[in-house]
């Protein structure tokens, strides 16, 4: 499906929604990757990808044959990481450049994308890459980036941020530019059968988070926007179940896969600021810590919510309510917002997710609550979150809680 771009103003707030991106969806779709690349204009191709699982599956073959077939010469690059490194990021920038790269094409999950989209940026800079994550400059250029997607999860096939850890200080950072949105994504439910339940749930939470992020803000009046968004947290409630059960079931993976680019491409943000405060305070987490990215956003969230829901009693309760399907006790609201919260703890127990750092295999001392609150409040110089403004000592609070 071929979309076009549109600037929606809704409510009080003016979003920009971003749609012209190819989504190529449905089984044995991989073997279009050369024609789609062609077609975006490349002829010369790094293919990127992760620490092997693609290579075991026999995924990158197929993709090296489509490319062959369409007559475009290709180099490789495989290591990108969990949490993906500047330095891999550095090496990709050094090849393209040695081999007259054009185009990108990340053959993984969010990981091996962000890394792309990087090398990317890196390509037609100057400049060390890494200023753009320290926001000290800004992507004029890019070089254009495919996706062959094999995790449901971050949306990062169709969002335009892409997500670096430095390993000088472990700092974990992000970067936003349309420049760096995928041209088109294939995506094949069937190249996520081989995933670990522990990879297909964490991309469940992130996939929820992505829309509840933008759900828990102060905006009222966008009734579509918060349909689309509940509509999104309850399939994929319903179908993470199902895959707890049956991890080759397609339907639930089409449907997985699906809600993860529609819950990072803008739609269920529409006239709605975020909050993205779990975001900043697990990006901490998975910079000092390696955690997997969704899990640990199960860890903060119950946390953050009990922290932060007096702010906005209502939205809260109305997550509770349709979201959750708890009964509205009109006596007394609050005890819906708290059950919400509970309920959707429950969520994620019954998924086999943490809901604490704890669980996490993380035992966090004070002195590393000090410097993750220290490193999210980028050095004492931000507040994060639209819901409430969160200090840094609000940050090491709910690092606290979460313990
Ligand atoms: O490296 P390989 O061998 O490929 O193994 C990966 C990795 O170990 C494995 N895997 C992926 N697809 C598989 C598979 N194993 C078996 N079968 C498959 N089909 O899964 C592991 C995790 O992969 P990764 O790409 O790291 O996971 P994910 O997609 O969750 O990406 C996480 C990264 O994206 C960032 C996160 O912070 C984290 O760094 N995010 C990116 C965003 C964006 N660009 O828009 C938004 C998100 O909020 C997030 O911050
Ligand atoms: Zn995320």
């Amino acid at each position: 499906m071929r979309w076009h771009c549109c600037v929606t103003a809704l409510a009080q707030q003016t979003s920009r929604l971003y749609l012209l991106q190819q989504v190529v969806f449905g089984k044995d779709t991989e073997h279009q990757a050369g024609a789609l690349v062609r077609e975006f204009g490349g002829t010369k191709v790094l293919v990127h990808y992760g620490k092997g699982s693609v290579k075991r599956s026999g995924l990158l073959d197929r993709v090296f044959q489509s490319l062959d077939e369409a007559g475009i010469p290709w180099v490789e690059l495989g290591g990108a990481v969990p949490n993906p490194h500047l330095s891999l990021v550095h090496e990709g920038i050094e090849l393209c450049k040695k081999e007259g790269v054009d185009f990108i094409l990340a053959v993984g999950g969010g990981s091996a994308i962000d890394s792309a989209k990087a090398i990317g940026y890196g390509v037609k800079y100057d400049g060390e890459v890494w200023d753009f994550y320290e926001k000290i400059a800004v992507a004029k250029d890019s070089v254009p980036v495919g996706v062959v997607l094999t995790l449901a999860a971050t949306g990062s096939e169709m969002s335009n941020s892409s997500v670096i850890t430095n390993e000088e200080g472990w700092l974990k950072r992000g970067y936003s530019s349309d420049l760096g949105r995928p041209k088109f994504a294939i995506m094949n439910p069937e190249l996520t059968y081989t995933l670990p339940e522990y990879q297909t749930m964490s991309g469940c939470v992130d996939i929820m988070m992505h829309t509840m992020e933008r759900y828990f803000s102060h905006e009222m009046n966008t009734e579509l926007t918060d349909s689309l968004a509940e509509g999104l947290l309850k399939t994929v409630m319903h179908q993470a179940k199902i895959l707890l059960k049956n991890p080759q079931d397609y339907d639930a993976r089409s449907e997985i896969f699906w809600a993860g680019s529609l819950s990072h491409n803008g739609l269920t943000g529409c006239g709605r600021v975020g909050d993205w405060a779990c975001h900043q305070l697990e990006h901490e987490l998975g910079g000092m810590f390696d955690v997997t990215h969704g899990a640990g956003l199960a860890a903060v969230w119950g946390s953050w919510a009990r922290y932060v829901y007096m702010n906005d009693i209502p939205r809260f309760a109305k997550f509770a309510v349709n979201v959750m399907d708890v009964p509205y006790n009109y006596a007394d609201p609050e005890k819906t917002v708290l059950e919400g919260i509970e309920a959707l703890e429950d969520f994620f127990r019954s998924i086999h997710m943490p809901t604490s750092v704890r669980e996490l295999g993380v035992e966090l001392t004070e002195a590393q609550i000090l410097e993750l609150a220290y490193k999210c409040s980028h050095m004492d110089k931000r507040t994060i979150g639209g819901i409430q403004k969160l200090t840094r000592s609000d940050m090491a609070e709910i690092y606290r809680m979460a313990k």
